[in-house]
């Protein structure tokens, strides 16, 4: 590591104490509350991307959020580390709202589609290859690779929403009649903004309704 690249993670720290010294300054007693304790009512699974931080586009403090995030927010039965976030989220901390927030323009969906080689990614990026099969006739009728990404940029959010609703976790909260309900969300990188898509869902009734909905 040079001087320069030294110079810079010390940036970070300088950051870090004058951003604890803002909220101890706003709330003398913030950290030591949140020591504590947390009681977050939202889990939110999103893409890993950079420019989508999930406490941020939703001006949620520390505490607020519990945050999974991995390349192109996706939800796999058998990913230990997505279903014990899940689960942790769902039985301990008692969220009510599991948000699935995707964007526009995801690298990850993007390289779904190139029909290019990427590593050993291409193992994960198969599980959005599965939703453009799902999706192909509409997607490809689109007429730019923009437009087609985003269509599956949106897709892939509501088939990560069913996986969700069709986990073990979910299904016991909503058999144990728990406020629990999944939303899909999508986020703008060109301006910041969230927009949700058409699916939200907070009973098995609900799945069901959304599944007769897409035949
Ligand atoms: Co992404």
């Amino acid at each position: 590591m040079n001087q320069f690249q030294r110079r810079k993670l010390k940036v970070l720290f300088d950051n870090n104490e004058a951003w604890a010294k803002g909220m101890t300054d706003k709330n003398p007693d913030f950290f030591t509350h949140l020591s504590k304790q947390q009681t977050p009512d939202y889990l939110w699974i999103g893409c890993s991307d950079s420019r989508v931080p999930a406490n941020q586009v939703v001006d949620l403090e520390p505490g607020e959020v519990f945050v999974h995030r991995n390349i192109a927010n996706i939800v796999v039965h058998s990913d230990l580390n997505c279903l014990s976030v899940l689960q942790f989220a769902v039985e301990v901390l008692n969220v009510k709202h599991i948000i699935v927030c995707g964007h526009y323009g995801c690298g990850g969906v993007k390289a779904a589609l190139d029909g290019c080689k990427h590593g050993l990614i291409d193992n994960w990026l198969g599980h959005i290859k599965d939703v453009y099969r799902l999706y192909k006739t509409e997607i490809d009728a689109l007429s730019t690779e923009e437009k087609r990404v985003d269509l599956l940029c949106e897709k892939n959010v509501i088939e990560q929403v069913a996986n969700v609703c069709h986990s073990t976790i979910v299904q016991d909260a909503w058999n144990e009649k728990k406020d629990l309900t999944v939303h899909g969300w999508i986020y703008s990188i060109n301006n910041g903004l969230l927009k949700a898509l058409d699916t939200e869902v907070s009973s098995k009734g609900m799945l069901r309704l959304m599944h007769s909905l897409k035949k």
